[in-house]
């Protein structure tokens, strides 16, 4: 019997709203949530701040696999230090994107995610969660928008934020993203195969995390019948 407690993985392309939808799951079904796209972005960072360089694959892995890591309800601190804002610049999430390919650094992380896997369950978000990291999960969702449903909702954050942004480049920038982690060698962006795909190009985030939730209400055991 697979004592292991559940998964439900949400892997997708950047700004499909992975990372909401498996908050907000998470926070329904009282679960913990993985952003393992942080990871990325935290590596990305440690790279930067030691001056690492991003073609020196084995320095680039033996960051990763050094990163101190603290994840609190209001963020991440790397080394002690809050980077919960950082993390999310566009130059750190493209140099993450760059990294990734990297089979080695994507070695040195695997661990680190499924130790995210406690009870009473887990949903993780990212892009090979369904295929590697934890192929045995109960559900797996491919979240989906149009490119430019997902650039007109990053634009919107980064304008809330404060931070001017032209979607025209966002698109582009989004695009490139995209072809890099759908073409790559090493887990590749692509639908595990006993994934459902679910498309939030015309759906509101409440009417996506329902459609997550009835999938689960559909896969979890049936009680045995009362005789
Ligand atoms: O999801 P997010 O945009 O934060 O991820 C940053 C980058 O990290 C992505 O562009 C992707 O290349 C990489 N990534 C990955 N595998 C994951 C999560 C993120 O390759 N599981």
């Amino acid at each position: 019997m697979n004592t292991l407690s559940p998964v439900i993985t949400i892997d997708g392309p950047t700004a499909s709203g992975k990372g909401t939808v498996a908050h907000r799951v998470a926070t329904a079904l009282g679960w913990g949530v993985l952003d393992s796209g942080a990871l990325y972005r935290l590596t990305a960072l440690s790279v930067l701040q030691h001056e690492i360089d991003p073609e020196d694959s084995q320095a680039v892995a033996r960051a990763g696999q050094q990163l101190e890591v603290s994840f609190h309800p209001q963020g991440v601190a790397l080394f002690g230090r809050e980077v919960s804002e950082v993390i999310r610049q566009e130059h750190v999430g493209n140099l993450a994107s760059r990294l990734a390919p990297n089979p080695a650094l994507r070695q040195a992380l695997l661990e680190r995610q499924r130790a995210f896997r406690i009870a009473p369950g887990l949903v993780a978000d990212g892009r090979d969660m369904g295929t590697i990291v934890f192929k045995d999960a109960s559900l797996k969702i491919f979240l989906v928008a149009d490119a430019r449903a997902r650039a007109e909702r990053r634009c919107k954050q980064l304008i809330d934020k404060g931070i001017s942004a032209n979607l025209d480049d966002l698109v582009a920038d989004m695009r490139e993203r995209d072809a890099r982690d759908i073409e790559r060698a090493v887990a590749p962006l692509v639908p595990a195969p006993d994934a459902h795909v679910v498309d939030s190009s015309q759906l509101t985030i409440e009417q996506t995390v329902q459609n997550v939730l009835d999938l689960w209400s559909r896969v979890l055991p049936t009680p045995p019948a009362k005789v």
